[in-house]
């Protein structure tokens, strides 16, 4: 199969990283470095023959050599150069967030489309290992049905200017969610809790509570406060929970043959019922983890994506149905936490389905 080239628009902290990963895949010719600061292109360019460096994205998507770009730029420039590349017959994948609001992420979704383009998102977590095996036991039904999400997501963070710790962090936590659970991340509502108690002017500590299908929850703690640091998904499934330790090498993932049975008996002829619950105690075990950047595997799959003429795993939909939580949380926070419908996310989903 022959290689697709790629142009890498913004050469910031994020951007060579991606271009080093297109550089160094097969299925990929890195043709372009674009980047406002022409000599930041240039001295990315410069480390990668062959790719040349521009200053000007007009100058790039008029190359009818090049079949796609990966935008590494700021959150709220994606949404003016996705449409640029997709209206210009480039293929497009878009770093974390899609876009700055739901209403752009949706605009973005609906060119791609019409013009039969692929649009990913770059949620760089779920191409590693461990959250492609998540995602492969619980489709496999491993876990049986999803019962509930924990995720915590804490360190001694920078308070970051422009966002919350929601924005900065969920992120990466809901996109993982999004991926792994069957049908992606549709939560009925949303009700976030922040803390500020530095006063620094946003939430720096942020509690969010997503209630899910059939009497699931999901739940994420991200906190920029703590000063040990945890990266811990626990997901409980009625067969068997799986724990998600991504600073454990040696044993990321852990299973749990134990938990948690209900038996429920009619007790009297009213038909009142009583539960029993009972544990069960098994193995735990370590399911094997390949080693891969995540990065390699993500630009893979735009490869695949775009020579199967399909939708990637974390397509332009999975940026917006993260987008909307996160606005849900924005807007539960400013009514001082209760829950708020996602009724973006529902029709959304509605209507792809
Ligand atoms: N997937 C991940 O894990 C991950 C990690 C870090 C950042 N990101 C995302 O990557 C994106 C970029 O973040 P960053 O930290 O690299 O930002 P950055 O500020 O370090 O770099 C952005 C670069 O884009 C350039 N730029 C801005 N507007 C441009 C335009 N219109 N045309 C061409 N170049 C332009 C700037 O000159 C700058 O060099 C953000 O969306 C961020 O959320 C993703």
């Amino acid at each position: 199969m022959t290689s697709l080239a790629v142009a890498v628009i913004g050469a910031g902290y994020w951007g060579p990283n991606l271009a080093r990963n297109f550089h160094a895949n097969d299925q990929w010719r890195l043709a372009a470095i674009c980047d406002l600061d022409l000599e930041r292109a240039q001295a990315l360019a410069a480390r990668y023959n062959g790719a040349r460096a521009s200053s000007s994205i007009d100058e790039v998507l008029a190359d009818p050599a090049i079949d796609a770009v990966a935008i590494a730029t700021p959150a709220r420039t994606h949404h003016g150069i996705a449409l640029a590349a997709l209206a210009a017959g480039k293929h497009v994948v878009v770093e974390k967030p899609i876009a700055d609001s739901s209403e752009r992420a949706r605009e973005m979704v609906d060119a791609a489309r019409t013009a039969g383009l692929v649009l990913m998102t770059d949620h760089t977590y779920c191409y590693t290992p461990a959250v492609l095996k998540i995602r492969e036991l619980i489709e496999a039904g491993e876990l049986g049905d999803i019962l509930f999400v924990d995720s915590v997501r804490v360190n001694l963070g920078l308070v970051q200017p422009d966002v919350d710790v929601f924005w900065d962090l969920a992120p990466h936590d809901l996109s993982i969610i999004d991926f792994v659970l069957p049908g992606g991340l549709v939560p009925q509502s949303a009700a976030a809790t922040g803390g500020d108690p530095l006063g620094a002017g946003k939430a720096c500590v942020g509690y969010l509570a997503l209630p899910l299908a059939d009497g699931a929850v999901a739940h994420v703690h991200v906190n920029w406060l703590s000063p040990t640091k945890i990266r811990q998904m626990i997901i409980g499934g009625s067969r068997r929970t799986l724990v998600w330790d991504d600073l454990n090498p040696q044993q990321r993932l852990s299973v749990y043959d134990r938990g948690v049975d209900l038996q429920t008996q009619a007790l009297d002829r009213i038909e009142r019922a009583t539960a029993t619950v009972s544990y069960r105690l098994g193995d735990t075990w370590a399911p094997a983890l390949t080693e891969r950047e995540a990065l390699d595997a993500m630009v893979s799959e735009f490869a695949a994506a775009i020579h199967g003429g399909r939708a990637p795993r974390t397509d332009g939909d999975a940026g917006l149905r993260v987008l909307a939580v996160l606005e849900a949380a924005s807007r539960s926070l400013a009514s001082g936490g209760g829950a708020v419908p996602i009724v973006d996310a529902i029709q959304l989903t509605g209507e792809l389905a």
